[in-house]
């Protein structure tokens, strides 16, 4: 971290989520997604690539801030089609995000930038 700013990537291969349905894995998705990232996700066809772009988007907040966080404390919202990060535990407050995500068939791909408030 400089100063106030971290920063984080990840990039996630969509077979990894391509092969899990979410039909038959409910409990895999749930430890790592909030019912509103799911509900999201499931609305498009290519659900793997969009779960795969929340989980990289999920890896990058991990590495851009210093305190331990779990998947479940961190919610991608959207303000219209522009995803942001929402805290749920009591970083909350702390933190301010900017993250962009990308994802093709094969790879997904998310960044982030933190900063401590
Ligand atoms: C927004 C746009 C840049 C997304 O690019 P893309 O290559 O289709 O898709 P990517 O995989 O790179 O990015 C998708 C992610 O970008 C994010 N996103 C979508 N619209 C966004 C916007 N306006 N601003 C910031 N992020 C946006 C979303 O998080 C989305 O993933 P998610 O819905 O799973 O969270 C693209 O749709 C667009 O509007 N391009 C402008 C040119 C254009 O209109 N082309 C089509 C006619 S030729």
């Amino acid at each position: 971290m400089i100063e106030n700013l971290g920063i984080g990537i990840d990039i996630i291969e969509v077979s990894r989520f391509r092969r899990k349905k979410y039909e038959e894995n409910k409990n895999f998705y749930k430890k790592i997604f909030v019912k509103s990232e799911i509900n999201y996700c499931l609305k498009f066809k290519n659900s793997a690539e969009r779960f795969a772009g929340k989980f990289a988007i999920k890896e990058a907040v991990i590495k851009s801030i210093s305190e331990k966080i779990g998947f479940l404390d961190i919610e991608i919202v959207y303000v219209g089609r522009k995803p942001r990060i929402r805290l749920k535990n009591s970083l909350e407050k702390k933190y301010n995000f900017i993250v962009s995500v990308s994802h093709e068939k094969e790879f997904a791909i998310g960044i982030v930038i933190a900063e401590k408030i």
